[in-house]
């Protein structure tokens, strides 16, 4: 007998594109809602690192963050072109329009948005974040935070992470892509 869940499974024939800032949990959630969906999962950054052979601190520090956007926006294009994917991407995508344009054309988009209190917690001490990796941690992030964060706005759903796992985040966008996106 086919559950629910597989029903949804067998019928989940979208591609879901989650965006945010840094540290809203993209790639944790995306991994979740990839098993919920039964859809291959994707993630931008850790393609570009495999792509490169090294790590996105060191691609900005060698080669600059104006290399990485390319390889960036180059990826995403044969990304969208799969169909039925999951994708978490890095949180600087949203920068250029024709990103956003294509990911708005090509998927349902989820902002993940998470308030700037909870990004310092989450992001102080992080090694891994390029922008970040300056003097004046908070100052920085806030900067960083105010300038991107009406960036997110075009996607077509935006959930707060505030107090929520990962798996309720997960459980809440399957359920609104499900309710709102699929005809079952
Ligand atoms: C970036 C976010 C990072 C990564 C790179 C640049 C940004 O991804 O792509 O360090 O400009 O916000 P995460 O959002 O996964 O940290």
């Amino acid at each position: 007998m086919i559950n629910n869940l597989k029903k949804n499974q067998l019928h989940f024939n979208k591609t879901i594109v989650l965006v945010g800032f840094m540290g809203t949990g993209k790639t944790t959630v995306g991994r979740l809602l990839a098993k919920k969906t039964g859809l291959a999962f994707y993630d931008t950054d850790a393609l570009i690192e495999d792509l490169e052979g090294t790590s996105i601190n060191d691609i900005f520090l060698e080669k600059g963050e104006e290399y990485f956007r390319l390889i960036e926006s180059k990826l995403l294009r044969e990304l969208l072109a799969k169909k039925q994917i999951i994708l978490s991407t890095g949180g600087g995508i949203v920068k250029s329009q024709e990103n956003r344009d294509m990911i708005k054309a090509s998927s349902i988009s989820v902002a993940l948005k998470s308030s700037p209190n909870s990004l310092i917690k989450r992001l102080k001490g992080s090694q891994k974040r390029p922008l970040l990796q300056k003097e004046n941690f908070e100052e920085n992030l806030i900067k960083l935070y105010n300038q991107r964060i009406n960036l997110y706005d075009f996607a077509d759903i935006i959930i707060s992470t505030e107090r929520k796992t990962a798996q309720k985040i997960a459980t809440e966008i399957y359920d609104k892509v499900t309710r709102q996106y699929l005809k079952l």
